[in-house]
């Protein structure tokens, strides 16, 4: 097989065959295909697409390019979960010690921050202790031993997909919905869950551009755990703006145990709790998404999840006191308050501008491998639909080092539009898909 006649034939908008797209993989992972040659042929498939079929095999040829978790040694329903990635969405810290307070089993696997998304693995670090390294036996014994686990992504899994991701990352086609599709599916099926959820995000801090594009990544992928056998249910939520109030990594992990004592109402219990019902209605423990909500309900305000939490981060080698005293938690040592320029409604809080706000104060990278300052970041005290006085504070900025400072204020300044008008909150969950 010529790998230069699979360009041509993609280029030309033919479509692929499963032997032609595992003889990519396999040959790409095996480093017999320069980055140029990949790079011709992901921009082929970003103009001409990938139909279902071609997808799936895509999808499949990933997942079977490393190592696959074998869960099978674990008893109980297997559940997943996966964001498009977003800005103060701390869901993960709060939905794998509720789901596992609800009796489901999950051994995540996350990811660090990407662009101006924060990653549960950045997150989960900023816990004095808490150990994000494990071996496959160290993860499932834990797994086994608490219900949940979380550790960071290993090259020997899905190793297709890291080297996809990094070259898609510097040849600008990772707004393809196939190779979108192709990169979140094929880690979930090599982890082996019996159910998966996943949020979608749309709005100004998402991957895709539109509303529609959103509704296509998440039917799409619903299809293909259906074509693949596999339990896939998306909700499309909004990122019009931060999730949480919180935008940093000890900050979310603070507002994240909010949630979990049940003290914390608002947009991030929302959406969790929801995913979590979805997870509960594919499996035995409940009959109807209302019963789903409920039992995860009950879970955050009984205490059970923060009790789950506190688990998890013991198994980890963490300092478990931290669930119940989250001044353990790195603080930073400034703090800078963005006033309000007038009175009114916030009309826009624009999650991109706060998520590379955050970034720059230090709690994300703009290079692989730079150090972050786990203390930093951004809380908001307005959000969309907030009435606002006059010099009363939207955001405070959390920093340790002056050199940016000036140019985050300006954009966290910029990131909001006060109106004179009322303006209604958006939509949190815009749509389910199962
Ligand atoms: N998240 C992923 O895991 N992959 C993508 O391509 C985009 C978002």
């Amino acid at each position: 097989m010529e790998f230069l006649e699979i360009i041509r034939k993609k280029r030309d908008g033919g479509k692929l065959s499963r032997e032609e797209i595992e003889f990519l993989v396999e040959n790409y992972v095996d480093g017999n295909i320069p980055d140029y040659q990949m790079s011709a042929f992901l921009m082929a498939i970003y103009f001409n697409s990938l139909d279902t079929e071609e997808t799936a095999h895509l999808t499949e040829s990933m997942a079977e390019s490393g190592d696959q978790l074998d869960l099978s040694r674990i008893e109980g329903f297997k559940v997943d979960k996966h964001s498009s990635g977003g800005v103060g969405d701390s869901v993960s810290l709060v939905l794998v010690p509720l789901v596992g307070a609800a009796g489901l089993k999950m051994g995540k696997l996350s990811g660090r921050g990407l662009g101006h998304t924060g990653g549960t693995i950045d997150k989960l670090e900023s816990i004095p202790g808490f150990r994000v390294s494990l071996t496959e036996e160290e993860f499932l014994k834990r797994v086994e031993r608490t219900g949940i686990a979380i550790m960071e992504h290993t090259s020997d899994l899905v190793p297709a997909d890291q080297k996809l991701y990094e070259l898609r990352d510097v040849t600008a086609t990772v707004k393809s919905l196939p190779l979108i599709i192709s990169s979140i599916m094929s880690k979930k099926i090599a982890c082996g869950p019996d159910g998966v959820v996943l949020d979608v995000k749309t709005g100004s801090g998402a991957i895709v551009d539109s509303y529609q594009q959103a509704e296509d990544l998440a039917s799409g992928c619903v299809g293909l755990g259906e074509e693949v056998g596999l339990n896939v249910s998306a909700l499309i939520t909004d990122m019009s703006q931060p999730l949480g109030s919180s935008v940093g990594n000890a900050l979310e992990v603070r507002e994240a145990i909010q949630v979990l004592k049940g003290e914390k109402r608002g947009d991030l219990r929302e959406v969790t709790v929801n995913l979590t019902a979805e997870l509960l209605l594919q499996s035995p423990k409940a009959d109807s998404l209302e019963e789903g909500l409920e039992i995860a309900e009950g879970k955050l305000d009984s205490g059970a999840a923060l009790e789950k939490f506190e688990s998890l981060i013991e198994s980890q080698n963490g300092d478990p006191r931290v669930a119940t005293d989250p001044e353990l938690l790195p603080e930073s040592e400034e703090r800078l308050e963005v006033p309000a320029p007038d009175s009114g409604y916030v009309s826009e809080l624009n999650a991109l501008e706060i998520g590379k706000g955050a970034n720059l104060l230090g709690a994300g990278r703009s290079e692989k491998g730079q150090k972050i300052d786990p203390a930093v970041g951004i809380t908001l005290n307005k959000k969309l639909g907030n009435k606002v006085e006059a010099n009363e504070p939207l955001a405070w900025l959390h920093y340790n080092d002056r050199e940016h400072l000036e140019e985050v204020q300006r954009m966290v300044h910029g990131a909001f539009t006060i109106s004179g008008d009322a303006v209604e909150k958006p939509e949190l969950v815009k749509k389910r898909l199962r």
